[in-house]
């Protein structure tokens, strides 16, 4: 691992991946104008995580307001901006902040947003006086109304693929697009927790999958990724991977030489990361002899 990298440079199959030791808005200024097709993100959100100095919203708020006008110039007309963000939660009172982006959000002429996409995972904290909270929010805006966007590369298998119809004028036609269907706006995606094999000492990591179906729908291969809170690199890996160029910043040494590793990794062909795939439901009937009685019924009932 190295000491002191302060800027990280590494080229695969064409596309560059670069992250600068620097903070977030001063690396967006050294941006030209309309430079960067998809800036993905997920600024810190107060959630007293080791990375952040304080817990409030209004520093978010603050952060959200320092960082979204040059966000704003450096992407193209018809570029995207992905904002991933939670809740903040005191005392079982919860904010959720990506209001607080949309609001901002509203104050810039020829901002639209697109979809607001619920990734929801299975792992967190058991809550005991309100729902265990299992999803969070990507709010997706595009600059301008002529966007770019590919459904292909992000389609999912139909529940029957290759089904056709069976009567009227379509009949023995496919009944649904051959190439997939559409993921849809809830996107059920396992979170980098302790076992998972993307896991690195960053604490909060995006998964690779979640970015790289934003990278492969928003961003054209050969166009440009930014994401300026970089943190472990997982943007720059999911741009490299798909290739994309990438350019971001982390204020933080120890997250940035782990962005490095990942990166230094995926050029050797090294890299482990978990493939866009269904998520494993129970198996309840290998596990029916060890089930509770009331879960015994419901399945038994069908
Ligand atoms: C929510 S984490 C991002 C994690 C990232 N998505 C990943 O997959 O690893 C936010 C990151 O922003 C970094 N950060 C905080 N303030 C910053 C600033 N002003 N400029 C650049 N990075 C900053 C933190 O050190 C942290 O790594």
């Amino acid at each position: 691992m190295q000491t002191n990298p302060a800027f990280v440079q590494v080229t695969h199959n064409s596309a560059t991946a670069e992250i600068f030791q620097t903070d977030a808005v001063e690396h967006l200024q050294q941006l030209p104008d309309s430079s960067v097709d998809l800036l993905v993100t997920s600024p810190p959100y107060c959630i007293g995580k080791e990375y952040e100095s304080t817990i409030s919203t209004k520093d978010f708020e603050k952060e959200v307001r320092r960082s979204f006008t040059e966000m704003f110039r450096v992407v193209k007309n018809g570029g995207s901006i992905c904002w991933q963000v939670g809740s903040h939660v005191t005392n079982n009172v919860i904010v959720p902040l990506d209001y607080l982006i949309f609001q901002e959000a509203s104050k810039l002429e020829n901002l639209y947003l697109r979809n607001r996409i619920i990734w929801t995972f299975g792992h967190g904290i058991h809550a005991n006086r309100r729902l265990s909270g299992r999803y969070e929010t990507v709010l997706w805006f595009t600059k301008g109304n002529d966007y770019y966007f590919d459904l292909d590369p992000i389609r999912e298998l139909q529940k029957y693929p290759g089904k056709r119809h069976y009567k009227g004028p379509n009949k023995g036609k496919f009944s649904g697009n051959p190439k997939g269907k559409n993921p849809a706006d809830v996107w059920d995606i396992p979170n980098v927790k302790a076992n998972h094999i993307e896991k690195t000492g960053h604490p909060c990591q995006f998964p690779v999958a979640l970015i790289k179906r934003l990278v492969e729908s928003m961003c054209p291969i050969g166009g440009t990724v930014c994401d300026p809170y970089s943190g472990s690199g997982t943007s720059a890996v999911a741009s490299l991977l798909t290739g994309r160029n990438f350019t971001g910043a982390e204020l933080e040494q120890r997250y940035l030489n782990i962005a490095k590793d990942r990166l230094e990794e995926l050029k050797a062909g090294a890299i482990r990361y978990r493939e866009d795939k269904p998520v494993m439901k129970p198996d309840m009937k290998s596990s029916v002899a060890r089930l509770p009685s009331h879960f015994e019924v419901g399945w038994k009932n069908g």
